[in-house]
C-alpha cells in the first residue's frame, strides 16, 4: 500500500515538473525583446575593442535588448554592408563604430530614409550633411591626448631635461582617436621649446604594427628618442620588447606614455616599464542600451556623451590600481 502511494507520488511530481517545465518555456518564448538593436564593431584589433564588445553583449542582455552584432574586422567596407542588412532587417536602432571619420553619408542617408535612429559609439564621423545620427558616446579622446602631453611636461620638468625627443606611434590614419589624441598632445606640448616630435608613424592599434614602427624608428632615430607616445596599449607592448632588444629600458631610458588602461599595461606600468597610461574606457554598454530605449520611446538624448577617465603614472602609487576588467 505505502509503495502504491510513492508511486502515485512520483508520478505527479514527474507531472508537475513537465507542466512546470512547459510552462517556463512558454512565458521565456513569448519575452518580448525591449528592442532589437543593431551594431556594427570595427573588428577585434585591441584588448579594448573586445572588452567593448563583451560590455555591450553583456548590456544587450541585462536591458532584455536583443542584439544583432556584426565584427566588420577592420573593414570600412564591412560596416557599410552590415549597417544595410539592420535596415533591411528593420531594427529598432542601429549603432556603430565608425573605423574611419569620412565615407559614412550614403549609408547614413538610407538608414534616415528608412526612420531608423543611429547612435555613434566610441567614434566620430566627418560630415556635411545635418541629422544622419542622433548622439555620440565615447571618450574624449581630445583629452585624452592633453592628459597625456601635460604628464610628459610634468615629468621633463621632475628629470630637468633640457630637450625632449618624442617619436609618436599613432591609431588608425583618419579615425577620431587618432586625430584627436594627437591634436590634444599637439597643442598641450606646443608652448614649450624643449619638445620636438621627431616622428608620427602609423600604427594602426595593432601591437604587430606597434613592433614594426619601432624597430624603425629605433633604426631611424636611435638613443635621440626620449619619449614613446604611444595611442594605444596594443601597439605599447608591440614596442616594449623591440626597446629592450635594442638595449634600453623602457621607463627609464626612454619614457613611455600609452593610452587606453587595460590590465596588461597597468602590470607593466607597475613593473616600471610604462610611466603614464591615460584611461580610456571601454565599458560604454550601459549608456548605449539606455539611449537606444529613449530612442526607441521617441525622447530626446544627450548630443554627445563622455564617460569619466582618469591618469595611472609613476607620480602616484600604481601598486594599489583595482583590477581594470579589460
Ligand atoms: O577607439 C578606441 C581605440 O580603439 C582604443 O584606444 C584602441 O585600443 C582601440 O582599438
Amino acid at each position: 500500500m505505502f509503495r502504491m502511494i510513492k508511486k502515485v507520488l512520483a508520478g505527479v511530481l514527474l507531472i508537475a515538473a513537465l507542466l512546470s517545465t512547459a510552462c517556463t518555456k512558454k512565458t521565456e518564448e513569448t519575452k518580448e525583446p525591449a528592442l532589437l538593436l543593431g551594431f556594427s564593431q570595427i573588428g577585434s584589433e585591441s584588448a579594448w575593442r573586445i572588452g567593448n564588445t563583451r560590455d555591450i553583449e553583456e548590456s544587450a542582455d541585462k536591458y532584455g535588448i536583443s542584439l544583432m552584432l556584426e565584427n566588420a574586422n577592420q573593414k570600412q567596407e564591412n560596416q557599410i554592408a552590415a549597417i544595410r542588412r539592420f535596415i533591411a532587417y528593420k531594427v529598432d536602432v542601429i549603432a556603430f563604430s565608425p573605423i574611419v571619420e569620412e565615407g559614412w553619408d550614403n549609408v547614413l542617408m538610407e538608414a534616415k530614409d528608412a526612420g531608423i535612429p543611429v547612435i555613434l559609439v566610441d567614434r566620430d564621423i566627418s560630415t556635411e550633411k545635418e541629422g544622419l545620427t542622433t548622439c555620440l558616446i565615447g571618450a574624449d579622446f581630445y583629452k585624452e591626448g592633453v592628459m597625456a602631453g601635460e604628464y610628459l611636461i610634468r615629468k621633463a620638468d621632475s628629470l630637468g631635461m633640457e630637450q625632449v625627443n618624442i617619436v609618436e606611434i599613432t591609431g588608425t590614419e583618419n579615425s577620431t582617436p587618432m586625430r584627436q589624441r594627437q591634436a590634444g598632445f599637439f597643442d598641450a606640448i606646443a608652448g614649450d621649446e624643449r619638445m620636438t616630435v621627431l616622428e608620427s608613424i602609423d600604427g594602426d592599434f595593432l601591437k604587430s604594427r606597434g613592433e614594426e614602427c619601432m624597430r624603425y624608428l629605433l633604426k631611424t632615430y636611435g638613443d635621440t628618442i626620449d619619449v614613446v607616445f604611444s595611442h594605444n596599449d596594443e601597439m605599447t607592448l608591440g614596442a616594449l620588447p623591440e626597446i629592450e632588444a635594442a638595449d634600453f629600458a623602457p621607463g627609464t631610458d626612454i619614457i613611455i606614455i600609452s593610452i587606453d588602461g587595460g590590465q596588461e599595461a597597468i602590470d607593466v606600468l607597475k613593473q616600471g616599464k610604462i610611466n603614464c597610461v591615460v584611461e580610456c574606457t571601454p565599458k560604454l554598454g550601459r549608456e548605449l542600451m539606455e539611449t537606444a530605449l529613449l530612442l526607441k520611446a521617441g525622447e530626446e538624448v544627450d548630443k554627445v556623451i563622455h564617460p569619466e577617465e582618469q591618469i595611472f603614472s609613476d607620480e602616484t602609487d600604481v601598486s594599489q590600481i583595482a583590477p581594470r576588467g579589460y
